[in-house]
C-alpha cells in the first residue's frame, strides 16, 4: 500500500477473515481457558457469551462504521466526526494497543517458542513451563523475531500481507481445533472436563468474574482500542457492516468456546488444575501431543503451535496496525519508519514483561492489587494486562458507544449502516441504536467504572 493512497481490501470476505485474524489470537486459546479456569468453569463462559453478543457487538459495528465513514485511523476518526477534543479517545485506543502488544509479544515468542520445542520431539516442556519462561534470552529473542515478522507484514501493507496469510491459516487452525476436541472426548475423565466447561455453577459468580468476563469479551474481539476503527477505513462502501461484525463475532467466540471444549477434557484427563493460570494450556498440550505416539505427536504439536503461532501474527499486525495508521495520517511519518520505529518501542517496552517471569524478582512480584476484596501479588506482566486490556478497552468501548450516540448521533450511524446492507430486517436494526444510546453506556460504564475501584482501590461495591 503507498504511503499516500488508502488501501483497501479486495473483498467482504477479505476484511472479514482479516478483522476475524484480529481477533482470533492468543487471546482465544491461550488466555480464554485460563480465564475460564480462575473464574471457576462455565459461569464464567456463560457471562463472557452474553457480553460478546449483547454489549460487544454495537460497540464493533460502531467501530467499522465509524472507520468506513472517516477513512482514518483511530485519533483522526474522532476528530473528524466530533471535534479536536474528541482525539482523546483514539489516543487511549492507542495506549491501550502499545500496552497490549508490548506483553502479546512475550507470550507469542512462548508460543513460537513450543513449536521449536515440538519439532524436537521435547515433549516434558509441559512441566518445566515455568523454568521455561523465565529463560529471558531465549524468549526475548523468539518476541524479538516475531516482533520483526509483524513489522515486515505491516510494512508492506493491507492487502499483500494480511489479507493472504489470514485466508489460508485461519481455516486451517479451525480444523485442527476440531480435531483434537474429538480426540479429547474419547480420553478418561474427559466429561468431567466438559461438565466444568458447561454446566454453570452460580454460586462461582463473584464481582472478579464479571470484571475478567467483560475484558476477556473486548480483548478477544479486538475492541476498545481503534483496531476495528483502522481496520473500518480500508472497508469499501458496498460491504455490509452489520453482517459482517456478526461474521467477525461468531467466527471469534466459536475459535474461544471450541478452544475450551479441546482444553478441558484434556486438563481433566491429565488431572492438572484447571485454575493454574497462564501456563494452561503450555502445560497441559505437551503431555497430551505425547500420549499420539512419537511421530504423530510430533507432526501434531508442531502443527498446532506453529498455527497458534500464525493466529497470534494476525492479531499483533492489527495491534501495530493501530499506532502506525495514526503516525502515517495525522504525524505524515512515512510507513517504514513510523512501522519500524513504533515495533522497537513496543519491544522494548515489553522488556519487563519478559523479565517478569522469573528472571528479576522485583518484576514477578510486582505489586499488590485486589481480586475480590483480597489483596494479591501480581507480576508487571498482570499488572500491564489489567491495566490495558481489562481496563482500557472497556472503557473504550463505553466512550466509543456514548461518542457514536451523542456526538456522531444515532441518525448518522444509521445512515452509515444502511450503505452495504443486503437486508431490511429491522429488528437488528433497533437493537443497535437501543445497545449505543443507552445498554452499553449505563451498563458498560457501570462495570468498567466499579472494575476500577475494586481492583485498584479495594473498594468493595458488590
Ligand atoms: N483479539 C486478539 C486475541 O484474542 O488474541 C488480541 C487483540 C488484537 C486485542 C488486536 C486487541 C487488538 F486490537
Amino acid at each position: 500500500m503507498a504511503t499516500n493512497s488508502r488501501g483497501q481490501f479486495n473483498s467482504r470476505l477479505g476484511f472479514v477473515l482479516a478483522a476475524a485474524g484480529s481477533a482470533v489470537g492468543l487471546g482465544n486459546i491461550w488466555k480464554f481457558p485460563f480465564e475460564v479456569g480462575a473464574g471457576g468453569g462455565a459461569a464464567f463462559v456463560l457471562i463472557y457469551l452474553a457480553f460478546c453478543f449483547l454489549l460487544c457487538f454495537p460497540v464493533m459495528i460502531s467501530e467499522i462504521a465509524i472507520g468506513r465513514k472517516t477513512q482514518l485511523n483511530a485519533v483522526g476518526a474522532f476528530k473528524k466526526l466530533g471535534h479536536h477534543n474528541w482525539a482523546w479517545i483514539g489516543l487511549l485506543g492507542i495506549l491501550a494497543g502499545v500496552f497490549i502488544l508490548s506483553f502479546y509479544n512475550v507470550v507469542a515468542g512462548w508460543a513460537f517458542g513450543y513449536f521449536l520445542q515440538m519439532v524436537q520431539g521435547n515433549f516434558e516442556i509441559g512441566q518445566n513451563f515455568g523454568s521455561y519462561i523465565s529463560k529471558w534470552e531465549s524468549i526475548g529473542l523468539y518476541g524479538l523475531v516475531f516482533m520483526g515478522v509483524t513489522s515486515v507484514i505491516v510494512s508492506k501493507g493491507i492487502q499483500g500481507g494480511i489479507e493472504r496469510a489470514a485466508k489460508i491459516l485461519m481455516p486451517s487452525l479451525f480444523v485442527l481445533i476440531i480435531g483434537l476436541m474429538l480426540y479429547a472426548f474419547t480420553l478418561d475423565g474427559a466429561m468431567d472436563g466438559i461438565e466444568y466447561y458447561l454446566v454453570p455453577d452460580f454460586s462461582e459468580i463473584t464481582g472478579e468474574v464479571i470484571y475478567s468476563a467483560l475484558g476477556q469479551a473486548f480483548f478477544s474481539l479486538s475492541l476498545g482500542m481503534g483496531a476495528l476503527i483502522t481496520y473500518g477505513s480500508y472497508v469499501s462502501r458496498k460491504q455490509d457492516i452489520v453482517r459482517s461484525a456478526a461474521m467477525i463475532t461468531l467466527t471469534d467466540v466459536s475459535v474461544a468456546f471450541l478452544a475450551g471444549m479441546m482444553i478441558f477434557p484434556f486438563v481433566f484427563s491429565s488431572g492438572i488444575e484447571p485454575n493454574g493460570g497462564a501456563g494452561l494450556i503450555f502445560a497441559t498440550l505437551p503431555g497430551v501431543f505425547e500420549g499420539l505416539g512419537p511421530i504423530l505427536g510430533i507432526v501434531i504439536g508442531a502443527t498446532f503451535f506453529l498455527l497458534l503461532s500464525f493466529a497470534a501474527l494476525t492479531s499483533t499486525v492489527s495491534l501495530l496496525e493501530v499506532p502506525v495508521a495514526y503516525l502515517v495520517d495525522e504525524k505524515k511519518i512515512k510507513r517504514p519508519v513510523a512501522v519500524w520505529g513504533m515495533a522497537t518501542l513496543i519491544f522494548l517496552l515489553g522488556l519487563p514483561s519478559l523479565l517478569g517471569n522469573g528472571a528479576v524478582e522485583q518484576l514477578t512480584s510486582f505489586m499488590t492489587l485486589y481480586r475480590d476484596g483480597q489483596e494479591q501479588m501480581i507480576s508487571f506482566m498482570d499488572f500491564v494486562e489489567l491495566i490495558a486490556s481489562d481496563t482500557f478497552l472497556p472503557l473504550g468501548g463505553t466512550v466509543i458507544a456514548i461518542f457514536t450516540a451523542y456526538v456522531w448521533k444515532k441518525n448518522n450511524l444509521n445512515a452509515e449502516l444502511m450503505e452495504g446492507r443486503e437486508t431490511d430486517s429491522k429488528w437488528m436494526m433497533s437493537y443497535i441504536n437501543f445497545a449505543v444510546m443507552f445498554f452499553c453506556p449505563i451498563i458498560l460504564g457501570a462495570i468498567t467504572i466499579i472494575t476500577i475501584l475494586e481492583r485498584f482501590f479495594g473498594i468493595q461495591v458488590f
